[in-house]
């Protein structure tokens, strides 16, 4: 069994040492859905980081809370707010409580999310319509609701994490793939259509990362070894890996990427 090192602030965040924590997002709000583990926990902990006031979402409370409790021990500020992003009063309570506790949604990371590995033929509607409740329309609402803030206050930042999976095609992974292609196309027409409110819509479509997500593939030496084969720089990526793409994407420095699609594959998709 392949045990994953946990994520920790404290390795996401690397800071020169002696050096003061980066401020780039100085007070900022911002809400990371899925925050609890795995990517979601590597971007709040970045957000933190760079001065960002953050609300973490997600199904299970005690990793939420044990995500804050690592931000206010580097001396960050978070807020763990149980929800499932398939619910919309749940959303719909979060931002209330997100308001009143740190105020209007600024940077939004669309990140909650569910993998499903199974030949299509074999994928029942059940199983199917769950993944792309999960994947896409909890994206949708959440962008829906806390997207509402972001226009009205002209400034804004959302983030939808996608995949290399939305971009090229793989055997058995036909109901995920969709579910990440149709949030790079909602990236982009978001991106037109919140331009003039000021809010700048960009994805991030990682390869493959070590997390729970894909811990049974990198569980099995056969898969492990096949995946592998197909990255050019021949590992998979390290959570923190992503933490100054999001910190980036966030900030003020990307101002003018909007609609954009970045990709961290070690290589995989430029073949
Ligand atoms: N790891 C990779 O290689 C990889 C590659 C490309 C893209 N991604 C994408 O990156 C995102 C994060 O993946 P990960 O690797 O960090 O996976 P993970 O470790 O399995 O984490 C998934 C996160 O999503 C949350 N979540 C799942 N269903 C939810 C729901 N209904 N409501 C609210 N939160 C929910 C989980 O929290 P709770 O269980 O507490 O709800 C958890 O925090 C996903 O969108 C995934 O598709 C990952």
């Amino acid at each position: 069994m392949v045990v994953f090192k946990p994520i920790m602030c404290a390795d996401v965040v690397k800071t020169e040492q002696g050096a003061q924590p980066s401020q780039r997002l100085g007070g900022r709000v911002a809400v990371v859905t899925g925050g609890g583990r795995g990517l979601g926990r590597v971007a709040a902990c970045a957000l933190a980081a760079a001065g960002a006031k953050v609300a973490i979402l997600g199904r299970q409370r005690e990793s939420l809370e044990e995500t804050a409790a690592q931000i206010r021990t580097a001396g960050g500020i978070a807020l763990a707010v149980p929800a499932d992003v398939t619910q919309e009063a749940d959303l719909q309570a979060a931002a209330a409580v997100v308001k009143a506790q740190l105020g209007d949604c600024q940077i939004l990371v669309n990140n909650a999310g569910a993998a499903m590995v199974r030949p299509f033929l074999e994928t029942d509607t059940a199983s199917l319509r769950s993944l792309l409740d999960v994947n896409l329309v909890g994206a949708l609402l959440t962008a829906r609701i806390f997207g509402a803030q972001m226009t009205e206050r002209r400034w804004g930042r959302l983030i939808n994490m996608a995949s290399i999976a939305g971009m090229v095609g793989e055997p058995n992974l036909a109901v995920y793939s969709a579910s990440k292609g149709a949030l790079i196309a909602l990236t982009k027409a978001l991106a037109i259509e919140w331009a003039r409110y000021g809010v700048t819509v960009n994805a991030l479509a990682p390869g493959y990362f070590r997390t729970d997500l894909n811990a049974q593939a990198f569980d099995n030496p056969e898969i492990e070894g096949r995946l592998l084969k197909k990255i050019p720089l021949r590992r998979a990526g390290e959570p923190a890996e992503l933490a100054p793409l999001l910190v980036y994407l966030a900030s003020e420095d990307s101002a003018f990427m909007t609609g954009s699609v970045l990709v961290i594959d070690g290589g995989q998709v430029a073949r």
